[in-house]
């Protein structure tokens, strides 16, 4: 089946890869590596023009390790993530001094700048090694081939296998670029184009009828859940209102009084309970109805309520309650 993946997607890159000014008919190592470090965070439509601008500045990587290093900083400018740029310097010099790029990947995981994925990608690309080249794009396009039911995240290892299974030993450079535009392309993350995929035959998620299933989504974290009371206090048209301590949860906001929130739902009779998703934590919070004012506080209009500042699970709290009311009035 490998040898099948491996041959359709070679001759579907043969006729449709992406032109790209870093893909020669001979794979010049500093272009590869140069793309490949300006690609790291930046999408292929970002770097394409830069990627021009750059190599006609500094046409090789001796040029680059001469430049004075405000030059080059200056020329990565919009690029973002600007510790690549000083990586990028750093390693240009090294390769300068040591008389061109290794060919070898662990030697070439040695400069700076250079992690696995890189150093992988510049083997196989540059000198057509045989390396596992994995990046997002490739994941994806694995995952849907392999049906992997596991989040990408939890199945690194077992992806990179896969890879490692299906790279062929020629033209491992062509192979990676190759899964890296099927995923870009093709393998969308969202609306595949499964019609136009020259992998459609051997892919398990196409089979199953839905292949945008995967990769498997990251499992949402469960959040714990929280059960708290609000006491609506109101009398003539006005709302008692207090203030929460600074430090915490809400801290320093206007809020209605109420009791610790814990895990156990309230017992008495509620006017109302909103459900509210914090960051860390889900609350119910019901409002229940109290006579005397507590703690220190303020009668806050109910006509004016939209201007004390309430947070917006305390706001709809009171929106709850008087809904209700609105409800009980017409009925
Ligand atoms: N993304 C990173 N490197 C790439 C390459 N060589 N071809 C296509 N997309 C890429």
């Amino acid at each position: 089946m490998s040898a099948n993946i491996v041959s359709r997607l070679l001759e579907h890159y043969r006729l449709h890869a992406r032109r790209l000014p870093w893909r020669e008919a001979a794979p010049d190592p500093y272009r590869v590596w140069l793309s490949e470090v300006m690609l790291q965070q930046t999408t292929v439509a970002t770097v394409t023009p830069r990627f021009a601008r750059f190599v006609e500045r500094w046409p090789t990587v001796e040029a680059l390790a001469g430049a004075a290093d405000a030059e080059i900083l200056a020329e990565w400018a919009g690029l973002g993530y600007y510790a690549r740029a000083r990586n990028l310097i750093a390693c240009a010099r090294e390769v300068a001094a040591r008389g061109g790029f290794p060919e070898d990947e662990a030697e070439l995981r040695e400069l700076p700048g250079l992690g696995a994925y890189t150093a992988a990608a510049i083997a196989a690309i540059a000198f057509g090694r045989r390396a596992v080249v994995v990046d997002t794009n490739v994941a994806r396009v694995v995952a849907r081939l392999f049906s992997i039911a596991r989040p990408v995240a939890e199945a690194k290892a077992e992806i990179r296998a896969l890879v490692e299974r299906i790279t062929p030993k020629e033209r491992a450079g062509d192979f990676a670029q190759a899964m890296m535009d099927l995923g870009a392309t093709i393998c969308r993350s969202k609306a595949p184009r499964c019609g136009e995929c020259p992998l459609r035959p051997d892919c398990t998620a196409f089979a199953s009828g839905t292949p945008e299933a995967y990769p498997v989504p990251k499992a949402k974290r469960d959040r714990p859940h929280r059960f708290g009371t609000a006491w609506w206090i109101e009398r003539d048209g006005a709302l008692w209102l207090v203030r929460r301590p600074d430090k915490g949860l809400l801290g320093g906001m206007a809020a209605l009084p109420g009791g610790e929130w814990g895990d156990a739902a309230p017992m008495e009779p509620v006017l109302a309970t909103v459900a509210h998703g914090f960051t860390h934590f889900t609350l119910d919070l019901a409002i229940v109805a109290r006579g005397e004012p507590v703690g220190e506080g303020w009668w806050q209009p109910l006509d004016t309520i939209s201007e004390a500042g309430l947070p917006t699970l305390f706001r709809r709290a009171v929106e709850a309650v008087l809904a209700q009311r609105r409800m009980l009035f017409a009925a």
